[in-house]
C-alpha cells in the first residue's frame, strides 16, 4: 500500500481545503494511507504529523483557509531542515507527498524531489502568478470578493462624487486587478506588468465627470505601490476628492467559489493517480477544460508573462 503525505504551504487560499479533501478521499478510495502534514514545511520539519481518514475532511469543502494551517518556513530554506524533514518523512514512511501551494512551496517540493521524495505540486494561491496554468486555486474567490467590495465601495463612490483608490493582492502579479477591474468596470486597472501614465488616468476620470458619472473605482494592483500618493497626485491634477481602500487579506478568506472547488476536487484526485502511476516532480494545472501537470523545472523556466489582450479590453470598454 501506498502512504501519500499531503501539506499546505505558503500563503493559505480559498479551495486549498477542497483539495485536501480531494486527495484524502480519492488517496483512500485507491487503497492509500493518507498522511495529513500541519503547518506545511514547518510541522514536517517538526513532525506535527497524523493519519487521516474520510472523517477527518467531513464538512470542509466549503470552508475558507487550511485545516491544515500552513506556514512559510524558514529552516527548511537549509540543508539541515530538509534532512529533517526527510527523517520524518522516512519515520512515518510516506512514499509520495502533495504540495498545495504557490512557487516557493513548489521550490520546496522540487527540493525534496531531488532528496528522492516523489512530490507533486497543486497551485494554491490568490496570485494566480504561475504562467503555467491559466487559474491558481483561490483566485476565482479572491476576485468575486474583490468585486463584492468594488460594488460596496461604487456606491459611497457616487454617493460623494468621489475617486475610490482600491489595492488588491497579487504580489508581483497584476492578474487581481486585472479580472476584478474588469467584471467590476473599473475606470483605471493600473498593475505592475504595465507601465502606467497618471495623466491617462486623470484625464479618464475628468471625461467621466464631465458625461455625469458619479463614482470612479481604480483598481490598483499591490506589486505597483503607492496607493497614497497616487491618491494625492489624482487629487492635485483633478480636484476630485479621493479616497483609498486596501482591501488586504479579507481577499485571503472566505468560502470558495464553485470553480474553485471543482478545480481543487479535480486537482487533488489527479495528484492521487500520478504519484500512483509513479510520476514525480509534476505541478498539476489547467489548460481549457484540461487538467494538465508540467515539470517543476518547467514551471520555472517559464517566463513572467501578462494578459494585455484583456487589459486592453478593459481600457476600451471603461472610456
Ligand atoms: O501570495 C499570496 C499573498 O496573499 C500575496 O498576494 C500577498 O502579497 C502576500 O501573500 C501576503 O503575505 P502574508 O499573508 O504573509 O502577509
Amino acid at each position: 500500500m501506498k502512504t501519500i503525505g499531503v501539506l499546505t504551504s505558503g500563503g493559505d487560499s480559498p479551495g486549498m481545503n477542497a483539495a485536501i479533501r480531494a486527495v484524502v478521499r480519492s488517496g483512500i478510495y485507491n487503497g492509500c494511507k493518507i498522511i495529513g502534514i500541519k503547518q506545511g514545511y514547518h510541522g514536517l520539519i517538526k513532525g506535527f504529523i497524523e493519519e487521516m481518514n474520510l472523517s477527518s475532511v467531513a464538512d470542509i469543502i466549503h470552508r475558507g483557509g487550511t485545516t491544515l494551517q500552513t506556514a512559510r518556513s524558514e529552516e527548511f530554506l537549509t540543508e539541515e531542515g530538509r534532512q529533517k524533514a526527510i527523517y520524518a518523512i522516512n519515520i512515518f514512511g510516506i512514499d509520495g507527498l502533495v504540495v498545495i501551494g504557490g512557487d516557493g512551496s513548489y521550490k520546496g517540493a522540487q527540493k525534496l524531489n531531488e532528496l528522492g521524495v516523489p512530490t507533486i505540486g497543486i497551485p494554491g494561491t490568490i496570485d494566480n502568478d504561475l504562467r503555467y496554468t491559466e487559474y491558481t486555486i483561490g483566485f476565482d474567490t479572491a476576485v468575486n470578493t474583490v468585486l463584492d467590495a468594488i460594488g460596496r465601495i461604487r456606491d459611497t463612490s457616487a454617493s460623494h462624487g468621489r475617486a475610490n483608490i482600491i489595492e488588491v493582492m497579487g504580489r508581483h502579479c497584476g492578474d487581481i486587478a486585472l479580472y476584478a477591474g474588469l467584471a467590476g468596470g473599473a475606470e483605471s486597472i493600473i498593475v505592475p506588468e504595465i507601465e502606467f501614465n497618471i495623466d491617462q488616468v486623470c484625464s479618464k476620470l475628468i471625461q467621466g465627470r464631465n458625461r455625469g458619472k458619479l463614482h470612479s473605482i481604480i483598481l490598483l494592483a499591490e506589486g505597483v505601490g503607492g496607493a497614497m500618493d497616487i491618491s494625492e497626485e489624482i487629487e492635485k491634477k483633478t480636484g476630485i476628492e479621493t479616497r483609498v481602500t486596501i482591501l488586504g487579506h479579507i481577499q485571503r478568506g472566505g468560502s470558495p467559489t464553485a470553480f474553485d472547488r471543482i478545480l481543487a476536487s479535480k486537482m487533488g484526485a489527479r495528484a492521487v493517480e500520478l504519484l500512483l502511476e509513479g510520476k514525480s516532480n509534476r505541478a498539476l494545472g489547467v489548460k481549457g477544460l484540461e487538467i494538465i501537470d508540467v515539470d517543476f523545472t518547467d514551471v520555472f523556466k517559464q517566463e513572467e508573462s501578462f494578459d494585455t489582450r484583456t487589459y486592453e479590453l478593459a481600457n476600451i470598454l471603461s472610456i
